[in-house]
């Protein structure tokens, strides 16, 4: 294939993901991970199921940045999850210290890769790897409205009983309990859910997205989410890699757009193959502003506490 996508991180993610780029047949991809074996054994099982699944995608399994070297895209999973009673900014000290050092190799043998984050606290984690990379800002981005637009897309299907494929949600914000789900900009074949469904209901499905990793981690027990992240992931790799312009909520680094900067936080951008192509800066009513506006801070004090680890 002549596109490479290095993941980093070969726990469920990290494993996910790259089932899924080799299975969309979207690249040849790099598994690596600092535990001996794991990506190996990773890499070599999802090969082997390639006969049957029915793609010439090249998986490697590596403990070797060398063997990173020159990815177009780099998925970056790498951390620890939570556990259930953690909040996501409990892991704050063990994943930024872990992000630092995968940036560093991964900026050094793929200088003009992409990199797509999705450890948590995501936000945080964004600005780690801009600084760590010294990469431009189009070109780091960090998984985590489409994820929970998907989550809101799911409940609103299936409290309409219709298709997943005719819902459209936008949530913007941080990837947090202060996300902004936004109803109005949530659709239904083109009607909005306000239009669909009683205020109670809405506000209902509204706080189940909010705390939908937390569900997730509840029931797991040992671990977080990684179908639906992963697949998030993928998605945005796909609209880089296929140049697709797809619109999505991404967070990015703002820089003045909705009365933010110099801050990492989730809003609508279009992806293609430069990463970042626009920031879509939609109207938004006094309200919501003030939720984006809230949420803006929380990521903005985790961000100072990293400053002060
Ligand atoms: C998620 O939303 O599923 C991920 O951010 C993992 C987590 O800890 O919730």
């Amino acid at each position: 294939m002549d596109k490479k996508v290095t993941v980093v991180g070969a726990g469920n993610v990290g494993a996910t993901a790259a089932q899924r780029l080799a299975e969309k047949q979207l690249c040849d991809v790099v598994l690596v991970d600092i535990a001996e074996g794991l990506p190996q054994g990773k890499a070599l099982d999802l090969a082997e199921a390639a006969p049957i699944e029915k793609h010439d995608a090249c998986l490697t399994g590596t403990n070797d940045y060398g063997e990173t070297a020159g990815s177009d895209i780099v998925i970056i999973t790498a951390g620890i999850p939570r556990k259930p009673g953690m909040s996501r900014d409990d892991l704050l000290k063990t994943n930024s210290d872990i992000m630092k050092s995968v940036v560093k190799n991964i900026a050094e043998k793929s200088p003009d890769a992409i990199l797509i984050i999705v450890s948590n606290p995501l936000d945080a984690m964004c600005h780690v790897a801009f600084e760590a990379s010294g990469f431009d800002k189009k070109r780091v981005i960090g998984m985590a409205g489409v994820l929970d637009s998907a989550r809101f897309r799911c409940f609103i299907a299936r409290e309409l009983n219709v298709s997943v494929e005719n819902t459209h949600a936008f949530v913007l914000g941080g990837h947090g309990d202060t996300m902004v789900p936004l109803p109005r900009f949530s659709t239904v074949a083109g009607i909005p859910i306000t239009e669909l469904m009683s205020k109670d209901r809405i506000d209902a499905l509204v706080d189940r997205t909010r705390t939908g990793g937390a569900e997730i981690v509840s029931l797991l027990k040992t671990g977080s989410a990684f179908y639906a992240p992963a697949s998030a992931a993928v998605e945005m790799a796909e609209s880089i890699l296929k140049d697709k312009k797809k619109i999505l909520p991404c967070a990015v680094y703002l820089e003045g757009e909705y009365n933010i900067n110099g801050l990492f936080i989730g809003v609508p951008v279009k992806l293609g193959s430069t990463g970042i192509e626009e920031v879509i800066e939609i109207e938004l009513k006094d309200d919501e502003a003030a939720d984006l506006q809230k949420s803006a801070d929380a990521v903005r004090s985790l961000v100072d506490a990293m400053a002060a680890l």
